[in-house]
């Protein structure tokens, strides 16, 4: 590793790194990834053990605070997150401002950017105890907003939350519980729900992440902060990506066509790609993946959809891809996105409310990097350089004589 920042005040050297994909930007002891072996831990936990022992708010407590908590601390969290699970009413009427076919994503960075017009108390980030309440706010309400903004576009009446549900129960509920008909969280369902969100709470320095940071850099308040990741993710190159492999499952449509997408996908010339195949970081199998289509299944068997031809052509898809060559040599295996899609649509979620899934989940991560760069006594505003390439020096050319 070369300190860049030395070497620039040596030499008033500085490095060209578009895409960042040799710089680190930050130093950070919440997430650790090593892509070529397919190793994902949170706090030094393997993604794997959180996800089979864990649930979502004891993963937020690790992030948050870097151990696991005890029963007694657990029970504590889970009753402070569970304190902030409203909003202001006055927020529910801010929806109303929005167009009815707006997209949630739309609605998530505008309602998450008004959080700092109503919890005032909370954009003090000078205060520790500020931080922290902010942080459990966030967390508490991403899922009551994301829930709200789902009810908006399909016209149905705002569910407010239950606090004596678990946290991935109470969101099932906010989002498909309607007045006439009595609710229940099926618990398959919301044992999924509760492991895409921990699979999805953090991975390090992502576009969001990195947003979320260099916004908060500038001392912006957490919501801003939020609000900006909120709007990087929504990228169909970032938290799009599982919407893209669903549609394109839909339109391989069968096992017998899929030699013809695999010959396209290897092909030069034609700009195709094998959606939910390949990692800029992982060039192993994505760790995430390999509980992501376990819950796939798990899903698709409580819904009676086991037999599902979407499922059937993943499957297939991945065990010809994992055997081609190109693929192989190219280290390109199926990452997250490729059996989220199939599992949320199971759910009953529609395609547009995929990405604000992610952010639910993400958000934990957000804040908890947020919450690191702020107390880290080396922060510094984020301020990259560029390499200049336009006109040089020249005169001015008044309007009546330019040609
Ligand atoms: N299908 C076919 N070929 C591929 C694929 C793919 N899905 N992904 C990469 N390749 C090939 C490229 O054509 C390139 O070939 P070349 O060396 O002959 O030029 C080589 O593999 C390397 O590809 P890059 O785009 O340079 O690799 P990078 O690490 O920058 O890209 C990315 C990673 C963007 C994820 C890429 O694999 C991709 O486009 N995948 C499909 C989209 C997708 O699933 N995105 C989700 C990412 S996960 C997430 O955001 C949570």
């Amino acid at each position: 590793v070369i300190d860049i920042a030395k070497l620039y005040a040596q030499t008033g050297m500085f490095t060209y790194d578009p895409g960042f994909t040799s710089t680190a930007s930050c130093e950070s002891k919440i997430t650790y990834i090593d892509g070529d072996e397919g190793i994902l831990l949170y706090r030094g936990y393997p993604i794997e053990q959180l996800a089979e022992h864990g649930d979502f708010l004891e993963t937020c407590y690790l992030l948050l605070f870097g151990e696991l908590p005890t029963a007694s601390q657990k029970a504590d969290f889970d009753r402070r997150v569970t304190n902030h699970t409203m909003i202001h009413e006055q927020m529910s009427r801010f929806f109303q401002g929005f167009r009815r076919d707006a997209h949630p994503m739309a609605v998530m960075v505008g309602s998450v950017g008004a959080l700092s017009a109503f919890y005032h108390d909370s954009t003090d980030i000078s205060d520790p105890y500020q931080r922290l309440v902010a942080s459990i706010r966030m967390i508490a309400k991403m899922p009551t907003l994301a829930a709200m903004a789902y009810k908006y576009t399909v016209g149905q009446p705002f569910v407010y939350p239950t606090n004596a549900l678990d946290y991935s129960s109470n969101f099932m509920k906010m989002c498909f519980a309607v007045p006439c008909e009595e609710y229940k969280a099926n618990p398959v369902m919301a044992r999924a729900m509760d492991r895409i969100f921990i699979l999805h709470a953090d991975h390090e320095q992502n576009a969001s992440t990195s947003t979320v940071r260099l916004a908060g850099s500038s001392g912006a308040n957490p919501f801003a902060c939020i609000a900006a990741g909120i709007a990087c993710l929504w990228g169909p190159a970032h938290g799009g990506a599982n919407e893209a492999a669903l549609k394109m499952l839909a339109e391989i449509g069968s096992v017998d066509r899929i030699p013809e997408y695999v010959k396209r996908a290897k092909d030069k010339n034609d700009p195709f790609r094998l959606m939910g195949f390949g990692h800029r970081v992982y060039k192993n199998y994505d760790p995430r993946a390999k509980i992501m289509q376990k819950t796939c299944h798990e899903v698709l068997a409580e819904v009676g959809h086991g037999d599902d031809p979407l499922l059937q052509v993943a499957i297939e898809l991945e065990r010809i891809a994992l055997s081609d060559e190109y693929f192989i040599e190219k280290k390109l295996y199926p990452n997250i996105d490729f059996y989220s899609g199939i599992t949320l649509k199971a759910m009953g979620f529609p395609t547009s409310m995929f990405t604000v899934l992610f952010a639910v989940a993400r958000t934990v991560g957000w804040i908890a990097q947020w919450k690191e760069m702020i107390e880290d006594p080396q922060q510094k505003i984020g301020r990259p350089r560029q390499l200049y390439t336009g006109a040089t020096r020249r005169d001015y050319v008044p309007l009546s004589t330019r040609k």
